[in-house]
């Protein structure tokens, strides 16, 4: 498949089973995410054993936020890890990411901007002036101008972060969801993937659409990601 879209995310406890995700879907996925369930459990060393899996690039999903000293040493700990992405909170600030940006040179530091689980009276609770789409729209700003490669937001930010900060940095989308999917799970906002990368998402998260599909057997998964893939290439 050329130019895939979909960032799997790799949210299992259990390394075999990421191995048979990884496996089974390597022709459809742009990279893999490991998040804070995988880091934890199994630590760098459970990132090289997927790394020896599958040639796929990572997103390694840290969403790290501290002073710019302690995240620019926390960022020179993962770089021999290779990760393709690595996220940082962009509300972390502009010295923050520049630090991260400064220590992994190799790396496209990703900036988490509002996180999709807050609502706008809860993001005027935490004490941002703006609504979400104007927060994070600012957030996606200022991670830019201090050096981060790549944004994630809600895909109903795709539009205005797209505008704010031109073509040439990927924006990464969770939130989605295939339209026959059935249920949200617990995503609350969602949007196809079709329809995010339409809007100018580079790339779309896509966790249990794909890999609830392993208990129905390799095949139904491959088919899953395979569909995907051909939907949102043919609305380009
Ligand atoms: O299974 P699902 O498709 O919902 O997985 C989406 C992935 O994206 C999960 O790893 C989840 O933690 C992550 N994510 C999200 N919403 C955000 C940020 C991250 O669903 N706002």
């Amino acid at each position: 498949m050329n130019n895939p879209r979909i960032i799997l995310a790799v949210d299992t406890p259990d390394l075999d089973m990421a191995r048979n995700w990884i496996e089974t879907t390597s022709e459809y996925i742009a990279a893999y995410k490991l998040g804070l369930e995988f880091f934890l459990k199994f630590g760098p060393e459970g990132v090289r054993k997927i790394r020896e899996i599958s040639g796929a690039d990572l997103f390694l999903d840290l969403k790290l936020h501290d002073i710019p000293n302690t995240v620019a040493s926390a960022v020179a700990q993962v770089t021999d890890l290779a990760p393709r992405f690595l996220t940082v909170h962009a509300s972390g600030g502009s010295a923050m990411i520049s630090a991260a940006v400064e220590n992994a040179p190799l790396v496209e530091i990703t900036a988490v901007t509002v996180l999709t689980s807050l609502s706008d009276s809860e993001i005027g609770e935490i004490g941002f002036a703006g609504r979400a789409l104007d927060t994070a729209t600012n957030m996606a700003k200022l991670a830019v101008k201090a050096g981060a490669a790549a944004i994630v937001c809600s895909p109903l930010e795709v539009v205005a972060i797209r505008e704010a900060v031109g073509p040439g940095i990927s924006i990464i989308t969770p939130g989605v969801r295939p339209a026959d999917h059935g249920v949200s799970d617990d995503q609350a906002r969602t949007m196809t993937p079709e329809a995010a990368v339409a809007l100018g998402a580079s790339y779309v998260v896509i966790g249990r659409p794909i890999t609830g599909l392993w208990k129905q057997g390799a095949s139904a998964m491959a088919k899953k990601a395979s569909e995907i893939s051909e939907q949102i290439n043919k609305n380009l």
